[in-house]
């Protein structure tokens, strides 16, 4: 296929990622940007196996075959909760593949390697050995298995990690100028797959999230580093258009929780020093008295509510709770009450957790209304229905300058007439920090998992 042809498709590729991406942005076209983008890929893997440059098909078909068995069975397999380990696995696999991408491109241009190109080679590999580690590093932590969920914090930490990147600038800039050293390229590998274990065991498995965006926006600038290697100008700009997406989606989480990058990660936030003991639970079961109420005094109030807000939070993405959620919206419906929903953007685990699960519950999205838009109208409101959520209505973030929170924007759910919280117990969420809102006159404590509790107001409630 001619040079001009491939440079065309490559362009009309480019847009239509940039179309999809943009369709992203709101449930009601993010399937079809999905499909566009899908379109997309494939047209742009077509296009690069009909270059003529590739000289061997056979274990492109068997990767093809590997990848799509593991794609079909991980989006059977993998739960809606466990969505940032996946993401956090193929931003590190993504990583690994630049990594060796610029590792193969050393070998096969051994002999008439020249500064800019060896120097793009190790930035490659460097980013993309980064990426590997530190993204396994956070699917481990989020899982808790090898690795402690919490910081793992040592003295001089982050001096020994300005020491290895010292080290890895000064390997980087020896290898360019003197590329026939080839063990150099080695220890850059090895130093580069320690700095990433260094620099994401600090930070506290709840920040992992934003941890892996930037990890993702990282896979995307090896990637493009990666097409600046190969002298592909479709990978530089998809990994451009990722790494731009990914720093733009870290940026968002800090902003939802009124932190900046740094302290996510020099922070140490959920650092819990073991001498202090009895960890945030404890903490928190020292609260004053709280109100337990049955199903029958919430049915009891909702029987003569007008107006509900749902505030649905991670609890109810842990207790798998949407579709019961939903159920219960339309009863309310039935009975005549409004019934609205008040979405905070770090609500859950992951950018837009919340709207993807109601979203697949069949909530229509019009009564999805962001924090903005809906927290003016709590004060006006019969009844708000807290589902599995905590720090995103904590209202110590607005009056308590001593909290973690202090300044994150969080719903002011505590307006409402009646506040009815369902949780399990008075266990902390992911700040791990009490909530005065629980032990409010106002509010009415559900105990009991989220989903349970939904069906047993849904089913007394059509009962009445
Ligand atoms: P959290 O504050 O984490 O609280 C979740 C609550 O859900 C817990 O208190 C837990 O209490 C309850 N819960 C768990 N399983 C449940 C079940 N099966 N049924 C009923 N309740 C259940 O959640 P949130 O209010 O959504 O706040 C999110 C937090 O995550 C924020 O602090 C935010 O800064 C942070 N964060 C979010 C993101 C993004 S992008 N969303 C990224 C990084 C960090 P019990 O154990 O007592 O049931």
């Amino acid at each position: 296929m001619p040079g001009y042809v491939v440079d065309a498709i490559y362009l009309v590729t480019s847009v239509l990622f940039i179309v999809g991406i943009k369709m992203l942005s709101t449930p009601a076209s993010a399937m079809r940007g999905n499909f566009i983008s899908a379109i997309a890929m494939a047209l742009a893997v077509g296009t690069t196996l009909a270059t003529g440059e590739i000289v061997e098909y056979t274990s492109i078909a068997i990767a093809i075959v590997i990848g799509t068995v593991i794609g079909i069975v991980a989006s059977y397999i993998v739960k809606m909760t466990q969505m940032p380990q996946m993401v956090a696995v193929y931003n590190g696999v993504g990583g690994l593949a630049s990594c060796l991408v610029g590792v193969v491109e050393f070998y096969r241009n051994y002999g008439h390697l020249y500064p800019y190109l060896t120097a793009m080679i190790a930035l490659t590999v460097l980013v993309g050995a980064v990426t590997f580690t530190g993204s396994m590093v956070a699917f481990l932590k989020l899982e808790e298995k090898l690795i402690s969920g919490q910081p793992t914090l040592f003295p001089m930490q982050h001096w020994l990690n300005l020491a290895l990147i010292a080290g890895i600038a000064g390997l980087g800039t020896a290898l360019a100028v003197n590329p026939a050293y080839a063990p150099m390229l080695w220890i850059l590998v090895g130093v580069s797959f320690l700095l990433g274990v260094l620099v994401v065991i600090p930070i506290g498995g709840a920040d992992m999230p934003v941890v892996i965006a930037l990890l993702n926006s990282y896979s995307g600038i090896a990637a493009s580093l990666a097409g600046f290697v190969l002298s592909n100008n479709l990978l530089i700009i998809t990994g451009a258009l990722v790494g731009a997406s990914g720093i733009f989606l870290s940026d968002t989480m800090c902003r939802g929780m009124n932190r900046s990058i740094w302290n996510v990660l020099f922070g140490g936030f959920g650092y819990v020093p073991m001498a202090a003991g009895g960890g945030p639970a404890a903490a928190a079961g020292q609260a004053g008295a709280v109100k337990s109420y049955s199903i029958e005094d919430a049915v009891n109030v909702l029987s003569s509510a007008r107006s509900v807000i749902i505030v649905p939070g991670y609890g109810m993405a842990a207790g798998q709770a949407q579709h019961q959620v939903r159920d219960l919206a339309e009863v309310l419906d039935g009975m005549g009450v409004t019934v609205r929903y008040g979405i905070h953007p770090v609500a859950g685990r992951m950018p837009g957790h919340m709207n993807v699960l109601l979203a697949e519950a069949n909530v229509p999205y019009d009564q999805l209304l962001e924090m903005d838009q809906i927290n003016d109208d709590f004060k006006r409101t019969d009844v708000c229905i807290v589902v599995g959520a905590n720090d995103v209505v904590n209202p110590a973030a607005n009056t308590d300058p001593s909290s973690p929170i202090y300044g994150m924007p969080v719903l002011n759910a505590e307006q409402a007439k009646t506040v009815m919280v369902l949780k399990r117990s008075m266990n902390p969420g992911f700040a791990g920090i009490e909530n005065a809102l629980f032990l409010h006159d106002n509010t009415m404590m559900l105990f009991g998992d989220a989903r349970a509790t939904l069906t047993k107001l849904a089913n007394a409630l059509k009962r009445q």
